[in-house]
């Protein structure tokens, strides 16, 4: 039961609504990958409901690796330093296509950090898959390929993503109101 002490959510995205988008982002990655089998490399934690709705919904045969990175500190304000824990090595992604699947791009240090992480495996090539757009609070430049959902206020959770590990579980995106 919500109280005092946690902050109110506004619903933003219910899960139908997500799923609608997640088939489209799936169709457009069908389009452009037809004769090669990518491999998609999901950002931990925040990017795995993501990755396994987003998955299942692509027809063109797929691959998965997953990637460790962290990022925010605590609460809702990054630290701005970003660290890759552990990521794919040359055998999984070495002249390999790779579609890098992220739960929300903000100031871009992380997708950008893990970009120049797998370059030095030689890829073949790499895009950018998010569900999720800030792209106000961008820091670093950074675009994103394919696109869930642009916008521009609120931290939000659910859908795999936390504020300091909770509401991860939530299955629609809620926006937090801020007392600012
Ligand atoms: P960036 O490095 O500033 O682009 O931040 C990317 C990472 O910060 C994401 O992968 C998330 O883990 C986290 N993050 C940024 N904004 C939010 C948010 O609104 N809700 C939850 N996590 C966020
Ligand atoms: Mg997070």
């Amino acid at each position: 039961m919500p109280n005092d002490h946690e902050p109110a959510l506004t619903p933003l995205w219910t899960s139908q609504e997500i799923a609608v988008r997640v088939t489209l982002i799936a169709e457009e990655i069908d389009r452009d990958y037809s004769d090669t089998a990518p491999v998609l490399i999901g950002a931990l934690k925040g990017a795995f409901i993501f990755l396994a709705d987003l998955m299942r919904k692509i027809q063109t045969p797929v691959e998965v690796e997953f990637m460790r990175v962290s990022s925010y500190e605590s609460g809702t304000e990054s630290s701005g330093e970003v660290q890759v824990d552990w990521g794919p090595t040359g055998d999984a992604i070495g002249g390999r296509h790779i579609i890098v699947v992220e739960d929300i791009i903000d100031t871009g240090i992380t997708t950008t950090a893990v970009v120049e992480y797998l370059k030095q495996f030689a890829p073949s090539s790499i895009r950018i898959c998010t569900l999720l757009d800030r792209p106000e609070r961008r820091i670093v430049e950074i675009e994103p390929d394919y696109t869930g959902f642009n916008f521009s206020d609120y931290f939000v959770v659910g859908y795999g993503l936390d504020l300091d590990q909770k509401y991860r579980q939530l299955p629609g995106i809620h926006g937090l109101a801020t007392n600012t």
